[in-house]
């Protein structure tokens, strides 16, 4: 399973990728927003220290702006993915980019038919959001286990990326469940390396050791 930091703040992704947990990047324009700088810029940094892909979303609505903008987003680096939301323009503009090699996340994903009709419309990823499901008193984890069995009975080579992470559970639920991808907020990734009898062992070994 890959892991991808969702944030837009570089001093977070440069901590993470000091770390060895960043494969990728996924920004959405709340998280731009926060940086208080421009997509184009906040993404052209982030692929100076990424190498893996880093999805920028579109804010046109319509698909053939959907699809100039894409184009112009793809221009920044050659590992930018064109993230789009999930309409019918939106489907529009992820098939003619597809055929352009330009790749495409879909996002904002809710339920197992709309990300079946993102992979038949060429995404390289989908993007389902567990935590908003959850928020609405709905199993988001669920909705990856229909993914992936889905995508599996008809060999689909679309990414299924698990979004909208709150917590380490998420974390352990995807990898069992088989998800290609995580994006995890870099609060969570702390969170996925640490363990109070960690702490604690530590602290005995350092204490017989005298060092304590
Ligand atoms: C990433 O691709 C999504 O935009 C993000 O995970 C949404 O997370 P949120 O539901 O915590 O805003």
């Amino acid at each position: 399973m890959k892991f991808f930091i969702d944030t837009a703040n570089i001093e977070e992704i440069k901590q993470a990728h000091l770390r060895g947990w960043v494969d990728g990047v996924t920004t959405n324009p709340s998280l731009i927003a926060k940086t208080g700088k421009s997509r184009e810029e906040v993404i052209a940094e982030i692929c100076q220290i990424v190498k893996g892909p880093v999805s920028a979303e579109v804010l046109a609505t319509q698909s053939e702006e959907m699809i100039l903008e894409g184009e112009r987003l793809s221009q920044i680096a050659e590992n930018v993915v064109v993230k789009i939301p999930m309409t019918e323009d939106g489907l529009i503009a992820v098939r003619q980019l597809s055929e352009k090699g330009i790749k495409t996340n879909v996002t904002l994903i809710f339920n197992a038919v709309q990300a079946l009709m993102a992979a038949k419309a060429g995404a390289y990823l989908v993007s389902p959001f567990v935590g908003r499901l959850d928020d609405v008193g709905t199993q988001g984890m669920e909705l990856i286990s229909q993914i992936v069995q889905i995508f599996s009975n008809y060999s689909l080579t679309t990414q299924v990326l698990v979004a909208s992470i709150r917590h380490p559970l998420h974390v352990l639920e995807s990898a069992l469940i088989g998800a290609d991808v995580v994006t995890v907020p870099f609060a969570v990734l702390k969170k996925l390396t640490s363990h109070p009898l960690t702490d604690k062992g530590l602290d005995q070994f350092l204490k017989d050791a005298g060092l304590r």
